[in-house]
């Protein structure tokens, strides 16, 4: 077999160069180079040979056939919503998230329960398999058939593989391939490797779960591509001290990515959690200002989320706003609009925001709550704790009719709220609640602050 030869390219200009550089020569950006496999001329094939292989394959796509994705239950159901239904075989799954959050935890559980009827091989780079049995162990896993490999050398994955359906990396920042020289973890070498193992996954048909780490920035370590080549990419997060964990797609070739997972990290391991009230929700709300509370649409599923804020004033002189769970353009949106349209002066206040449960709120409809939560902080009145309330904003200050407004005031009613705030373009849709809560209809963000704290 000939040898690799590996150059390294400068991934913005492109330049090569025989060794690494800190800088490159052609373009004088740093930290560009990486290095890649340069394939030698007997190892590409000739023109002609590539000719007779390739031609005429083109096809119509009536004459195309397909077989219908096959979604395999996982075991945990809030990780198969979050898929979009299962775990679709041949698939490229990647899960990132913090240091000791759980990532491998959650792919033990999911690898012990397809392993009752499945091969499944756990290909662990970052821990022992006397770790991974412990951890196994702790968590009471019936995994008999589970295969454990403790290597870091992804070259020896493709032997493995045999009769295999289902495959966890652990992780792919720990494994190297020996034709690259640069170390494991390195640009290039996540790069190579997540190469190789799509090759594989989809000529084989195998399933894989791969662990990913994520930088101190919260996006996932080594090159962007990673994220390209993958059919999912989920992200595990939650705060470290409480124990409850989200999971959120990204990315998602078959499925929903606005659906989000629920988790509690408990002794025996992860388990999804089907109450959320405790979650997105605090037990002191409606007794202190600055928090509202809207039902929130994340996929397929609503839920009441709570949104606090604090408005202080402005010791130095640009005021602050800082967003948690949020976006920060659309809350200085929000605050321009409170300003000019309801007469809230704002502009000498710090304004944070925070979305409970570290939750990710992007959709519009929670702007009118974000709303409720300034005045609420600014007039220094706390909105009853039964109070829920939904819209989009616009820039004139008219509340904005939005999608799914029956499921949201079905989901209040559920969760025994007496009163809910809908844009009043969403009301016909709702009438037939009115006899199990008051409804109010919006039209202006100034409706919503009289009906909320000058009546
Ligand atoms: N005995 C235990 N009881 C309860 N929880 C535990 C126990 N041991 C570990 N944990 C929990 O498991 C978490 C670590 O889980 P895990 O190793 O799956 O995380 P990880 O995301 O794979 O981490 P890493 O990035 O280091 O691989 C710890 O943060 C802790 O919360
Ligand atoms: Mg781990």
């Amino acid at each position: 077999m000939a040898k690799t030869i590996t150059e390294f390219i400068c991934s913005e200009c492109g330049a090569s160069s025989p060794r690494w550089l800190g800088r490159c020569p052609s373009c004088g950006k740093f930290n560009t180079m990486t290095e890649e496999i340069i394939k030698s001329s007997e190892q590409r094939t000739s023109q002609s040979q590539k000719k007779a292989v390739y031609a005429g394959r083109a096809k119509p796509l009536s004459e195309i056939t397909y077989e219908r994705h096959n979604r395999t239950p996982s075991g945990i159901s809030e990780f198969d919503n979050v898929l979009g239904g299962g775990i679709v075989s041949g698939s490229l799954v990647l899960l990132g998230g913090d240091p000791g959050i759980g990532k491998s935890t959650l792919l033990t559980q999911i690898a012990a329960h397809l392993s009752e009827n499945k091969k499944v091989l756990y290909f662990s780079a970052e821990e022992s398999c006397s770790q991974v049995k412990m951890r196994a162990q702790r968590l009471n896993l019936r995994s008999e058939n589970l295969l454990i490999i403790n290597e870091t050398c992804i070259d020896c994955l493709d032997s493995e593989l045999e009769g295999v359906e289902f495959c966890v990396i652990d992780s792919i920042q720990a494994v190297y391939t020996d034709d690259l020289s640069s170390s494991a973890g390195s640009v290039g070498q996540v790069r190579e490797c997540a190469a190789k193992i799509m090759r594989i996954a989809k000529s084989r048909g195998i399933t894989f779960f791969i662990i990913g780490h994520v930088t101190k920035e919260g996006a996932l370590a080594g090159p962007k591509v990673l994220e390209h080549i993958m059919d999912t990419v989920l992200y595990f997060e939650g705060e470290n001290q409480e124990n409850f964990r989200i999971l959120r797609a990204v990315k998602n070739r078959f499925g929903n990515v606005a659906e989000v997972g629920v988790f509690e990290m408990t002794g025996e391991g992860i388990v999804a959690v089907t109450d959320y009230s405790g979650v997105f929700l605090s037990e002191s709300r409606g007794e202190e200002p600055g928090s509202a509370v809207t039902p929130a649409q994340t996929g397929a599923r609503c839920m009441n989320v709570e949104i606090q804020t604090l408005v202080s004033k402005t010791s130095f002189g640009l005021p602050r706003r800082m967003p948690l769970g949020i976006d920060y353009n659309k809350l200085v949106l929000l605050i321009a609009v409170l300003e000019k349209r309801c007469g809230l002066s704002l502009g000498g206040s710090d304004v944070y925001v925070n979305a409970m449960g570290g939750i990710k709120l992007n959709e519009p409809a929670c702007d009118l709550a974000v709303c409720a939560a300034l005045a609420s902080a600014y007039y220094s009145k706390p909105i009853d704790k039964y109070t829920a309330v939904f819209g989009e904003v616009g820039l004139t200050g008219e509340v904005r009719a939005v999608s799914y407004c029956e499921k949201r005031v079905a989901e209040c009613v559920k969760m025994g709220f007496r009163k809910v705030l809908v844009p009043a373009k969403n009301m016909k849709s709702v009438t037939k609640y009115t006899d199990k809560i008051t409804v109010i209809p919006v039209l202006y963000v100034n409706t919503m602050i009289k009906a909320l704290f000058k009546d």
